[in-house]
């Protein structure tokens, strides 16, 4: 069903081309929606890391991290609810054997069928949701009848009923181990020891990134749905009775977060609240951004009250509690869940721009916030001789301690210049006959593509006053 539209096509061969994602295992054809971080792929990807991780842990001082292991005990599963309730809704067509989401067959015929008829577009959609709350699993077969709609590649209707299928991957010939399809259980799981360790006192919240797994049938979009991803996630313990207060902090706080970054305007992001809450939550609302396929989730805000903890209690005999202001109970949790390679992707559409210049040239510029360019600055030599290589070369040497840097001598400047722009390099500073003179270089700025002559001492001030995160985190800092 890969339908994507123009400027996506560009997008992904772009990614590919300069080396930000790659296609797994391409050279034996590749495995569907599993990818790759190439050279400046990991770069900005670890830029992301650096820039959620400092936001959460050290602008707060009463969150910490925590890097737990991928596979864990196979009772947390039973006592987190996987196993039983983690399961998609799956169709087959028994014409072209492919497996398909009933609920995501439906929305997508209603979005390219229904523009026109937003009244019946809504009774549709509604009539969807109404039978998925209460899992009658009938009417959205019966809707699917009703609507007509074929295979996306067969084009015909011979379906099979609707079931339910469960999204873990299990661990062949190790009964019962699976790989973990939210990173939160882990932090779940040493609650205990956080606190016993670090002296915590609710409120407080724990931090990880890590691999997540998940077996999705629809898996597709790129970067949107992958079975093998990463998240940010941070699960936040609180007393029950402020259970409201901190939900709506964490909303409000993650989207300032998000609307700091200044991708696109703010209208491409929106809330949304749940209409199907997960098995483990109460309330949740999502932030949703806007991709070039449309508004879809980026982040989840949840409240999963003592759901996990209570469970794990029960399951592991061991106490999951605080005895604070003479109270023994189980905290409740607010979760905040960021899925990296979906965040990557949303940066990554916003700041890839066409541009048409004064002489009618197009260029290609990756527009990222400077202090997750993968990149942060290139030194050129303006020619390959008379000594201006090895001056570039002794300003690079300097400088690429504290910064990412490139040096490059490879083609003429404007060339240089262009290949910069296509990653999203913020500055570009040339060295030329003046700089043996006067010890000053050319400047060139990313997206205004003015140049200015600065002195060879300044490079490393500017590099690290606009590329750092500094600016961002004081922009973005709480006080205690
Ligand atoms: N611990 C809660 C949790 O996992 P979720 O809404 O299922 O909640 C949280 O996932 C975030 O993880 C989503 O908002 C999304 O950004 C990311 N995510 C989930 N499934 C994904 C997938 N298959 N591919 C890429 N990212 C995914």
């Amino acid at each position: 069903m890969k339908k994507y539209n123009h400027f996506f096509d560009f997008l992904i061969s772009h990614a590919k081309i300069y080396g930000f994602i790659f296609p797994s295992s391409e050279i034996y054809g590749g495995l569907n929606a599993i990818y790759d971080y190439g050279p400046y792929g990991v770069e900005l990807k670890n830029n992301i890391k650096e820039f959620w991780w400092k936001s959460m842990t050290q602008l707060h001082e009463n969150i910490v991290g925590l890097d737990s292991s991928i596979l864990m005990h196979s009772d947390v599963w039973y006592a987190s609810g996987h196993v039983d309730k983690f399961n998609e809704l799956l169709i087959d067509n028994k014409d072209s054997k492919k497996r398909y989401r009933p609920e995501i067959l439906i929305q997508e015929y209603v979005e390219k069928n229904f523009l026109d008829d937003p009244k019946k577009k809504e009774k549709t959609l509604s009539r969807l949701s109404q039978s998925l709350k209460k899992k009658d699993f009938l009417d959205i077969r019966v809707l699917i009848d009703e609507l007509c709609i074929c295979d996306p590649v067969f084009k015909t209707k011979n379906w099979t009923e609707i079931r339910h299928f469960n999204m873990m991957f299990e661990i062949k010939n190790e009964k019962n181990l699976f790989l973990r399809p939210e990173t939160a259980q882990g932090i779940f799981s040493n609650f205990y020891n956080v606190i016993k360790s670090n002296r915590m006192k609710i409120p407080f919240g724990i931090a990880q990134i890590g691999k997540s797994f998940r077996n999705e049938i629809f898996a597709r979009k790129f970067l949107f749905r992958m079975r093998e991803f990463e998240q940010m996630e941070m699960q936040f313990f609180i007393l029950p009775e402020e259970e409201i207060k901190w939900y709506e902090y964490w909303k409000n706080s993650r989207l300032k977060w998000h609307l700091e970054l200044n991708l696109g305007d703010k209208k491409s992001y929106r809330l949304s609240d749940h209409d199907h809450l997960a098995h483990y939550a109460s309330a949740g609302s999502d932030i949703e951004f806007h991709f070039p396929f449309g508004f879809k989730e980026i982040e989840g805000i949840h409240s999963r009250r003592d759901f996990d903890l209570k469970s794990h209690e029960f399951f592991s005999k061991k106490k999951l509690r605080v005895f604070e202001l003479k109270k023994n109970y189980i905290p409740y949790v607010i979760e905040t869940s960021l899925g990296l390679d979906r965040f990557f992707l949303a940066i990554f559409s916003s700041s890839l721009k066409k541009e048409k210049l004064e002489n009618g040239t197009i260029r290609v510029v990756l527009k990222l916030p400077y202090y997750l360019s993968p990149v942060k600055a290139a030194i050129f030599p303006l020619v390959k001789k008379d000594g201006l290589p090895e001056i570039a070369k002794k300003i690079f040497n300097d400088i690429k301690i504290c910064h990412r840097l490139i040096y490059d001598e490879k083609k003429s400047i404007g060339k240089l210049y262009r290949r910069q722009d296509a990653i999203g390099t913020p500055f570009c500073f040339t060295i030329d006959y003046d700089t043996i003179k006067t010890h000053t270089v050319t400047m060139r700025n990313r997206d205004s593509m003015k140049q200015k002559r600065i002195h060879v001492k300044e490079i490393s001030k500017i590099i690290e006053k606009e590329t750092g995160l500094k600016k961002i985190l004081k922009k973005l800092s709480y006080s205690i």
